[in-house]
């Protein structure tokens, strides 16, 4: 049986990217997976934006340890959240900042980063206002993408299973029933 963390990142629980966390949950749990969610905006557990005076004694707040039980324990790590100004939202970034810790998530072993977080898989969900196209030809989901596979995912030692991203969405909402049908298959 997997374990299966969902982080959410999306201020308003009606969105598509709640709608799209919620089909791949309802999925995973068919498929036997135990899943965990975390709704960041609506967490009971609430990080300031993450600040220290001196980074390399920075000590495990007890917010901290309640949301790294949750990584440590996920054999997956599952992100949804909308495209903000070409990346995640704020708060996406705040909780990265602050639980993928040294000492956590990884290490220096003689001068060079280690990750800690082996074994784990991850896979991103997004969506954007802009169509899908676009950001293919500027080159701005791709931009994204590896900046989340090689700047997180892979230096805390984490494999990226898969990062979709789906453009063109609106209000008008007229493409989420094939977001969602999509969603479902890459359970
Ligand atoms: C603060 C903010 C920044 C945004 N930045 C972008 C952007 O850079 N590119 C884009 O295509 N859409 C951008 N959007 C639009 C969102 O990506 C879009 O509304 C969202 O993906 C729709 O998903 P939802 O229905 O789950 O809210 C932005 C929206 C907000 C509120």
């Amino acid at each position: 049986m997997k374990n299966i963390l969902v982080i959410i990142a999306h201020p308003k629980r009606e969105s598509l990217t709640n709608a799209m966390a919620t089909t791949y949950i309802a999925e995973a749990v068919k498929d036997g997976s135990s899943v965990e969610t975390l709704d960041l905006y609506h967490s009971k557990v609430q990080q300031p934006f993450f600040s220290y005076d001196d980074a390399n004694t920075l000590e495990t707040t007890d917010e901290m340890r309640f949301f790294q039980e949750k990584i440590e324990k996920a054999d997956e790590l599952i992100f949804f959240f909308p495209f903000w100004w070409g990346g995640m939202p704020a708060i996406l970034k705040n909780f990265i900042d602050w639980n993928f810790s040294k000492g956590f998530a990884f290490t220096y072993e003689d001068s060079r980063p280690k990750g800690l977080l082996q074994s784990k898989k991850v896979k991103v969900f997004t969506t954007s206002g802009a169509p899908k196209m676009f950001y293919f030809f500027t080159g701005a989901s791709r931009r994204l993408k590896y900046t989340i596979k090689e700047q997180i995912v892979e230096f805390c030692g984490m494999e990226m299973r898969g990062f979709y991203h789906y453009g063109g969405v609106d209000a008008s909402g007229n493409n989420s029933k094939a977001i969602l049908a999509d969603v479902k298959k890459r359970v």
